[in-house]
């Protein structure tokens, strides 16, 4: 045995010697910062090369932005019309953002949660009564969020409404998108978000989007532990339900005894006019998910905001994150939240909206069939004929980024930060745009 160990051993060293020589030998690795001056192509190839292909971006390369705008690094300076998916409400690298960034930077960043920060503490009381909560968890991701909501309904789903064990389940609509794990996709209606990666989470239930007839049939069954939706659907396209749908939902939920959970990671925060979207409606889910403009664009932040009854039922050890919560996370946020309420994002987000979508209607109908949204979250449905990923490409070289969903719809969801003006100018340029494919 000694001797077999021995050999083992040397052979083992042999292998870490050679793996050593190999890495001697290996150029030192060094990065290419844009210092080098790469230009845009240089940029797309080195992604592409190195990078997995998870996404396909617009061809565009970019390395500045300052409020609406972002510029590429030939400095040509665009409009931005997607502010990464609503995460941007409050502009671009907005200054009392980033001080709030930099000066907790310099104090302390992570302690985790295996100590107090004297920093978690202010930020829980400043976002559980800003948005009326008895308390919040801390997650980063909007997924997560959207995972410890479904974690937070289920454990309620056992402990309080006495669902026998494993057999809780959580109802979602057709064309939900809340992410990207194995969880969030097992509720997903879209191939290209599912195919291929089961088997999937059980437990979930789809029934159809601003159907309020399915959720009431849905719900009484009594292993239904929660229903959740996004009160507009952003992924799907800026899908808006009719009005009176979320007050339906909370009505539904409210007699089947059923958790009510919104997922406003992407509606919330001012995008749609108000500051949440569920307050169009004055309603109030019992679990509400917030994530991506929680940090104004910085870094990711999410959080899951329930009452006492709900969110007691987590115990501790059973639920949390390294990251969640930590101290840079809080100051960012209570920034972000600051400029949310002191540049009132929702009154100009509700005005610009609406300007918007007017302005938005006249637009050539041979090649818009549809304006949709709420708010500064909109969406222009193409019609068939023309391509919306061309229509993105054309809109980008005339100074606007845009970016298409499911083949012919194309979001427009500037920062909440945009005036009149800068709305104006966008518009002309999309219209010149559509000219151009008339020609
Ligand atoms: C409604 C909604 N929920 C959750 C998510 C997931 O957020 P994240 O990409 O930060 O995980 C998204 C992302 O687009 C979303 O739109």
């Amino acid at each position: 045995m000694f001797r077999s160990l021995r050999i083992l051993l040397s052979s083992e060293i042999a292998q870490v010697s050679c793996i050593r020589t190999k890495a001697s030998m290996a150029k030192p690795v060094v990065a290419t910062s844009n210092g080098g001056g790469l230009k845009s192509h240089q940029i797309f190839d080195r992604e592409d090369k190195y990078g997995a292909h998870n996404y396909h971006p617009l061809p565009v390369a970019l390395c500045r932005g300052k409020g609406v705008y972002v510029w590429d690094v030939e400095g040509r300076k665009y409009y931005d019309f997607l502010s990464a998916y609503s995460a941007v409400n409050q502009g671009h690298c907005h200054p009392r953002i980033l001080d709030a960034l930099k000066d907790q930077a310099e104090v302390l960043t992570l302690t985790s949660r295996a100590f107090y920060s004297d920093v978690l503490g202010e930020y829980e009381e400043y976002i559980t009564k800003l948005f009326g909560y008895d308390k919040v968890l801390p997650m980063n991701t909007g997924v997560e969020g959207g995972e410890t909501a479904c974690k937070l309904a289920r454990k309620w789903g056992y402990m309080k409404k006495g669902i026998p064990a494993d057999q809780a389940k959580i109802v979602f609509v057709e064309g939900n998108f809340w992410g990207r794990t194995l969880s969030a996709i097992s509720t997903s209606t879209d191939p290209s978000s599912y195919e291929g990666f089961g088997p999937f989470m059980p437990g979930f239930k789809i029934i159809p989007y601003d159907d309020l007839n399915a959720l009431e049939e849905a719900t009484k069954d009594p292993t239904v532990c929660a229903f959740m939706v996004e009160p507009i659907q952003g992924e799907a396209g800026v899908v808006v339900p009719h009005h009176g749908y979320l007050k339906g939902v909370r009505d539904i939920c409210t007699k089947n005894n059923v958790l009510f959970i919104a997922d406003e990671v992407q509606t919330g925060l001012a995008r749609t006019g108000k500051r949440l979207a569920c307050d169009h409606e004055n309603v109030r889910p019992d679990i509400l998910i917030l994530g991506k403009a929680l940090s104004g664009g910085v870094f990711p932040v999410s959080a899951v905001l329930a009452d006492d009854p709900v969110m007691l039922c987590i115990k501790p050890g059973e639920h949390g994150s390294t990251y969640g919560g930590n101290p840079l996370a809080c100051k960012v946020a209570m920034a972000a939240l600051e400029v949310m309420e002191e540049e009132k994002l929702a009154e100009n987000a509700q005005f610009l909206g609406e300007f918007l979508r007017q302005e938005l209607s006249k637009l050539p109908p041979q090649v818009v069939r549809l304006v949709r949204g709420k708010g500064l979250l909109n969406a222009i449905v193409i019609n068939q004929e023309f391509d919306a990923w061309d229509l993105c490409v054309r809109l980008k070289e005339n100074g606007l980024l845009a970016k298409p969903t499911h083949g012919d719809i194309i979001r427009l969801a500037p920062p909440l930060v945009i005036n009149k003006q800068q709305i104006d100018e966008a518009v002309q340029i999309i219209g010149e745009t559509m000219q151009s494919l008339l020609c």
